[in-house]
């Protein structure tokens, strides 16, 4: 037995004759295949025989290893981006940071992971299967953030459950909730500015028209979100480093108590029966505030990708869509194609558009010109009993819970 040539730690007493065996050690690979600056990731057997990943480093020359996941949310750390003078690796999902000798953050009160002894033994090398120091999750996200999340999986029980129990031939009879007063949510997108030059919404007018439509001839709850109101962060495309580290509700939220996406996702998952979403066009799209907010909707999407997880169930879209110039068609088809695959469905007539043509640049009439076209007032209505009529359907009619038993 050669000389043990590098060790990281000496504090514990082993017995090395057997590494590659007996003892609590394990084979890894020559130490020539980990090059200086690398990492790599192996799967090993610990004391119980459970099989735990590990995260090895070559920091210039010296060998490191601790655990492969994050506390957070399981990122790999081995492919964290090291910072070899001060031995800190960052998780590549959200940038949690640990420090690679002994797996504890470089903060105060952070979180830790287990860290392992390394030793090389005739250019071979090996990680003590005990963790020389037990990693813990400290840091709990903020009340908002866990409520949100807790609400969300009880809703979810309750669907399963739900779905368990009442499956009893076609139409199901008296589904959950059907017999409340139906809920409309509104969420307006314009980004006009009302504190410093006040000005009218076309577009915000129109929801206002629908929602109280609604509440008056079918006695729907409604509530309008003004997402100008709502500060909230853009997306930080999580999605594109790893599916898995987009996760719901939004790392984002999360991490910035002040992220008030939270509200989005509460109404819209957990509140609403029907969802209107009203925008301005804006050089031929819908408004930037729109996409700033769909972008942050990626984790209720991506719920289906990586958990197979349907966080919206029996819940009906329907658009208005106003504009000085054109393109209502393709505001529409850009809309409904993304709340489509959140699994939202549509009634007859799912948007409402209203554009005053090419020409007429004389955008401070817009609402006035609305106001006077009885056509966009009837065609509002029949958007909004479309809508109302195909909630009715969905939940009378358990359409969602059909469909993923069918395609599950
Ligand atoms: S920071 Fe590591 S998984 Fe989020």
């Amino acid at each position: 037995m050669k000389r043990i040539a590098n060790t990281n730690n000496n504090a514990k007493a082993k017995n090395y004759k057997n590494l590659d065996n007996k003892s609590s050690f394990r084979y890894l690979c020559l130490s020539n295949d980990l090059a200086v600056g690398g990492s790599r990731k192996f799967s090993i057997r610990d004391e119980r025989d459970k099989e735990i990943e590990i995260a090895v480093f070559n920091i210039e020359g010296k060998y490191y290893a601790i655990s492969n996941t994050c506390q957070h949310q399981k990122g790999p750390l081995s492919e964290g981006i090291i910072d070899s003078e001060k031995k800190i690796v960052t998780c590549p999902w959200h940038g949690w940071k640990y420090s690679v000798i002994d797996g504890k953050a470089p903060h105060k009160g952070g979180d830790s992971v287990n860290s392992y002894e390394i030793k090389v033994v005739e250019d071979k090398l090996y990680v003590d299967s005990i963790p020389t120091n037990v990693g813990t999750r400290i840091t709990q996200p903020h009340q908002a953030y866990s409520s949100l999340d807790n609400s969300v999986q009880q809703f979810l029980n309750h669907m399963d459950n739900d779905r368990r129990l009442e499956v009893k031939g076609e139409g199901g009879g008296g589904y959950r909730n059907v017999d409340r007063e139906v809920r409309v949510l509104g969420i307006s997108t314009t980004n006009s500015n009302d504190k410093i030059a006040p000005r009218n919404s076309t577009s915000e007018a129109a929801l206002s028209y629908a929602l109280d439509y609604v509440k008056n001839e079918f006695r729907a709850e409604t509530l309008m979100i003004k997402l100008r109101d709502l500060h909230f962060k853009h997306c930080e495309g999580y999605y594109s480093k790893n599916a898995k580290a987009c996760i719901f509700p939004c790392s984002i939220s999360e991490m910035d108590k002040e992220d008030k996406m939270i509200v989005i996702y509460e109404k819209v998952i957990l509140w609403a029966d029907v969802v209107i979403v009203a925008t301005p066009i804006r050089w031929g799209n819908a408004s930037s505030l729109y996409y700033q907010m769909i972008q942050r909707m990626n984790c209720v999407q991506n719920q289906i990708i990586t958990h197979d997880t349907y966080l919206i169930r029996d819940k009906v879209a329907a658009f208005i869509i106003t504009g000085g110039q054109d393109n209502v068609q393709h505001v529409a088809g850009e809309l409904m194609m993304f709340w489509s695959e959140l699994g939202f469905v549509f009634g007859k007539f799912p948007f409402v558009g209203w554009s005053r043509g090419w020409y007429a640049e004389d955008t401070e009439n817009n609402l006035n010109a609305m106001k006077d076209n009885q056509q966009m007032q009837q065609d509002l209505m029949r958007t909004m009993r479309g809508a109302l009529e195909m909630s009715r359907l969905v939940k009378e009619n358990r359409y969602d819970e059909r469909v993923l038993s069918k395609s599950g």
